[in-house]
């Protein structure tokens, strides 16, 4: 029972590998960037926020697995379309004046990013210094 059951599984697993969605892994070039206030805004935004809201997504491995890859996938989809600092500029939406905000709010980065992307945790003075860049660079309240 429990043998047929995991061969059922694992058949499940294999077949939804074979879903289109999520294999677009796509990096288009980038258009027109932001005029960054200084070079470490640009760093710690890079640390903490590139993956979804640039250009330079780094796809690890697990984003080329289903389920996890449909995840990736629709948080790079709608990060971007919200806020995409590679279309600065050229996209019309484009929610540079609330950065600040989620950050001091500890609403982005999402916390299910953090313990698969530790480089992106920032210490208090990182994230005080992150909050200010963005508010000099993007403005906001
Ligand atoms: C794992 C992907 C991911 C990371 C990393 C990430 N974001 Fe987001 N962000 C999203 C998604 C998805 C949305 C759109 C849906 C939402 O608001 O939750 C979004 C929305 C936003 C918005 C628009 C908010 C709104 O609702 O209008 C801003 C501003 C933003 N993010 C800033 C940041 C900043 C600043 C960082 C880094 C400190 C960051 N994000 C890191 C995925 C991410």
């Amino acid at each position: 029972m429990i043998k047929y059951f995991s061969m059922i599984l694992v058949g499940l697993f294999l077949l939804i590998q074979l879903i289109p969605f999520g294999k677009d892994h796509q990096n288009p070039p980038i258009q027109s960037e932001p005029k960054w206030n200084a070079p470490a805004t640009k760093q710690l935004f890079a640390r903490a926020c590139n993956d979804c809201h640039s250009h330079e997504t780094k796809w690890p491995w697990y984003s080329h697995v289903a389920p996890i890859s449909w995840l990736t996938q629709r948080d790079v989809i709608e990060g971007r379309e919200y806020f995409n600092v590679s279309l600065w500029g050229t996209q019309k939406k484009n929610k540079g004046d609330e950065a600040a905000e989620e950050l001091e709010k500890g609403k982005m980065p999402p916390w299910f990013y953090l313990p698969t992307h530790p480089e992106a945790r920032l210490s208090p003075t990182e994230r005080t210094a992150l909050t200010k860049g963005l508010l000099s660079t993007f403005g906001g309240d």
